[in-house]
């Protein structure tokens, strides 16, 4: 049965748009520095392992590998070896570039510094069992593992009137747990690392509950209007899943102790940008431009039996649509999202 992509947009797509991503995860770079200030280095000679889960195209990681690789390289001479890790539909070609010679290139800032790609699901073993010193993780863990399609509704978050009924709170879950156990494994005795996801608080908000309303409402008249069939449209779906504290915070135990989690309400730049400017029309782009590169693979790659030039002129179709909603109603995705950032160290 086929699965959703939940890859990001490739060729800089991803990376142009990121920038709700990177400040959204910015509050945790000291959470990072401290988990590099505090792993346990290795004694022999071998070198210090960073891992990266769900790198994308690396424009953000790149940023954030740097603040550990200078934490490290502080303590220690050894060689510093980073690993990116993201599924094998990935666009590695644009991530491998970036890490070479992009203009926050770690690989010609430091010496000493080795990088490597994995084209692997983070919901499996990806590195062997005791091998990372350090781990990162920013804005991934949230994508759901491969929900079997079509599964029916369009956004798998947590939203009133979505989640309800539906088993995906419990995969969501699951997934988290299991994502946390493999990491205990991958990481090193005296290993730390961190992880952020968005969240919702004790209200159960998230602060992007109507991010996708506009992208919902353009689909369904692509169904109304007879141009996606109702069969292509119940298999497209979006298996973002935002989970609460307590179950954030729930894998945690003496093997894995739980150091810190901070919980922040991120401010939205591309809000914040409009409010400097009152240009609606950058604001709309800017938007558009953020969701299409994060909903495009899973939303139009689903539609397995279309041309990629009938899923090119779908998506501009649903995606222009969306700009000229916001172009209308722009405080409707204004998007202040909940996110937390958990520390956590494996027992010695
Ligand atoms: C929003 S991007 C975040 C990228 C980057 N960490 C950042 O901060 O900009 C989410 C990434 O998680 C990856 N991802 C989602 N599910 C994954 C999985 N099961 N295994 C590995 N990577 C996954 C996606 O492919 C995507 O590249």
């Amino acid at each position: 049965m086929a699965t959703t992509d939940t890859t990001m947009q490739g060729g800089g797509g991803y990376d142009r748009h990121a920038g709700v991503q990177r400040l959204s995860a910015e509050f945790a770079l000291p959470l990072l520095r401290r988990a590099a200030q505090e792993a346990a280095l290795p004694r022999d000679a071998r070198a210090v392992v960073l891992a990266d889960y769900g790198s994308a195209t690396g424009a953000n990681s790149v940023t954030a590998v740097a603040v550990a690789i200078e934490a490290l390289r502080a303590r220690t001479p050894a060689p510093i070896l980073c690993f990116h890790e993201d599924q094998p539909k990935n666009d590695f070609r644009t991530l491998l570039e970036t890490i070479a010679s992009g203009p926050q290139s770690y690989l010609r800032e430091h010496e000493g510094v080795f990088a490597c790609a994995i084209g692997k699901s983070f919901y499996e073993p990806v590195l062997p069992p005791g091998f990372v010193d350090v781990g990162w993780s920013a804005a991934a863990a949230h994508w759901l593992s491969p929900a079997p399609a079509p599964i029916g509704v369009l956004l798998a978050a947590p939203t009133p009137g979505l989640a309800a009924g539906t088993s995906l709170w419990e995969q969501a879950r699951r997934d988290w747990r299991r994502f946390v156990e493999l990491r205990q494994t991958e990481l090193r005795p005296g290993g730390r690392m961190v992880v952020v996801v968005a969240t919702v608080d004790d209200d159960g908000i998230c602060g992007g509950e109507h991010a996708y309303d506009f992208l919902q409402a353009a689909v369904a008249r692509l169904v109304a209007e007879g141009d996606l069939s109702v069969a292509e449209r119940a298999g497209m779906f979006i298996p973002l899943f935002f989970l609460p504290r307590a179950d954030l915070e729930s894998p945690f135990s003496k093997g894995l102790r739980l150091l810190d989690h901070v919980r922040v309400v991120a401010s939205d730049p591309l809000w914040s940008a409009f409010e400097r400017s009152g240009d609606t029309d950058a604001f709309a782009t800017g938007f558009t431009g953020w969701l299409r590169a994060h909903t495009e693979p899973c939303l139009f790659g689903a539609l397995a039996q279309r041309t990629e030039e009938e899923r090119r002129r779908l998506a501009d179709r649903v995606y222009g649509e969306v700009a000229s909603a916001v172009r209308d109603h722009p405080e409707v995705v204004h998007c202040p999202w909940r996110m937390a950032a958990l520390l956590f160290g494996k027992s010695n």
